[in-house]
């Protein structure tokens, strides 16, 4: 199957299947020397881990990470890092039903479409297990990143047209609620929406931002390998994910330029910063050096235990109330994701930048 390597620089590639013996990933072309350990890939694995609120899929699996390689005396070696997490929790009985029928939302009827057969087992490769493997490499990315200062942080901002307000923002309180949302009010309000939507078999979308501080200006490219391009490529690969957005996003588009661009101004020593930050943190292709905003939207999850009409295997029209494990929202366990792929992108674009200039290429190589 095409398509499970990102990156070229700081690359991975994923593999495994819902319901498969394990799944994993390979990262090539982290530097040597880093220090790295199970845990510290554990702890951002634990946030993606499901049954751990009413409003994730009951699925119980530990979700425990192995390293394989590319690691001696607790450093990177600057060889492949190979990483496995064994499924633990199949019951594939729960998913025959769904063999003989193409959920609406999901990838059945177009995985089927283009290989001719699907996985029908939770979903396959096209199952939100999948994303195991990204935030994995994405946590050894983001302490490659750690070490320049360079700081990645995601949190639910809405759920279901709730919005958290900026102004009771605290990046405490994302870790406080089962929403990952900074707005301790908000996840209040979202608790109480969400019981209404499980009480009538049904699923909510969201709005995931992700935040990038201390990204130093220059990173990126003017043409095709644009930051923000790259992101968007990076973050639309996330299942579910059906709208992205850099800075103020499609709402630039009702701006006038008088406001919507960034005046610059010049610190005491002569460098340069933004007085405000509309773009998000890139203009043309490349960082500014402030903080880089973006936004993934979330649909509703797409399997929902409400009967929904479809079409058979054999062509017939039926009605189906899908039964197995699902989150009723997918967006608190995708926000760890989110910050994964931000983290790989970066990774992989600052790798890349380090031969732009003929005086880098020297300090690496003139010795
Ligand atoms: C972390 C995560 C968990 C997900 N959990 C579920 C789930 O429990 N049930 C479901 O139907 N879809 C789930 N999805 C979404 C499907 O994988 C996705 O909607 C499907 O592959 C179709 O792709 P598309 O929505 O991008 O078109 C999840 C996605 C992510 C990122």
């Amino acid at each position: 199957m095409a398509g499970s390597i990102f990156g070229n620089h700081f690359q991975i590639s994923t593999w495994g299947e819902s319901h498969g013996t394990a799944l994993g990933v390979v990262v090539d072309g982290c530097p040597a020397g880093l220090p790295l350990c199970e845990e510290d890939i554990q702890v951002y694995l634990d946030r993606r881990k499901p049954g751990q609120s009413a409003y994730t899929t009951k699925r119980q699996e530990s979700d425990r990470v192995q390293i394989l390689s590319g690691i001696f005396e607790g450093k990177t070696t600057g060889t492949p890092i190979a990483m496995t997490v064994m499924n633990e929790s199949h019951r594939s009985a729960d998913y025959s039903e769904i063999a003989g029928y193409y959920r609406p939302g999901h990838a059945d009827y177009t995985f089927d479409a283009k290989y001719g057969f699907r996985d029908y087992r939770g979903g396959g490769r096209s199952s939100g297990r999948e994303t195991i493997a990204r935030v994995a490499a994405g946590a050894v990315a983001i302490k490659l990143l750690h070490t320049l200062g360079v700081d990645i942080f995601a949190y639910t901002a809405a759920i279901g047209g709730r919005a958290a307000d900026p102004q009771r923002f605290s990046r405490e309180e994302i870790r406080n609620n089962p929403f990952c949302m900074p707005d301790a009010e908000c996840a209040r309000q979202t608790s109480d929406y969400l019981k209404e939507v499980m009480a009538e078999k049904d699923s909510a979308g969201g709005i995931v931002e992700c935040i990038v501080k201390n990204l130093p200006a220059g990173v990126g490219n003017p043409v095709f390998d644009k930051l923000d391009a790259c992101l968007a490529h990076a973050v639309f690969s996330i299942g579910a994910v059906k709208g992205f957005e850099i800075g103020d996003g499609f709402e630039a588009a009702k701006a006038m330029g008088s406001f919507n661009n960034d005046a610059f101004a010049a610190r005491a020593d002569g460098s340069v910063i933004k007085r405000t930050n509309h773009a998000g943190g890139i203009l043309g292709g490349i960082s500014d050096g402030s903080d880089l905003i973006l936004r993934a939207a979330f649909k509703p999850t797409p399997s929902i235990a409400r009967p929904q009409p479809t079409v058979s295997k054999d062509g017939r029209e039926i009605t189906v109330e899908i039964r197995g494990r699902h989150d009723p929202i997918i967006v608190p366990r995708a926000v760890v994701v989110v910050e994964a792929m931000t983290a790989l992108t970066i990774a992989d674009l600052m790798l890349e930048g380090m031969g732009s200039r003929l005086e880098d290429f020297q300090a690496v190589w003139k010795r």
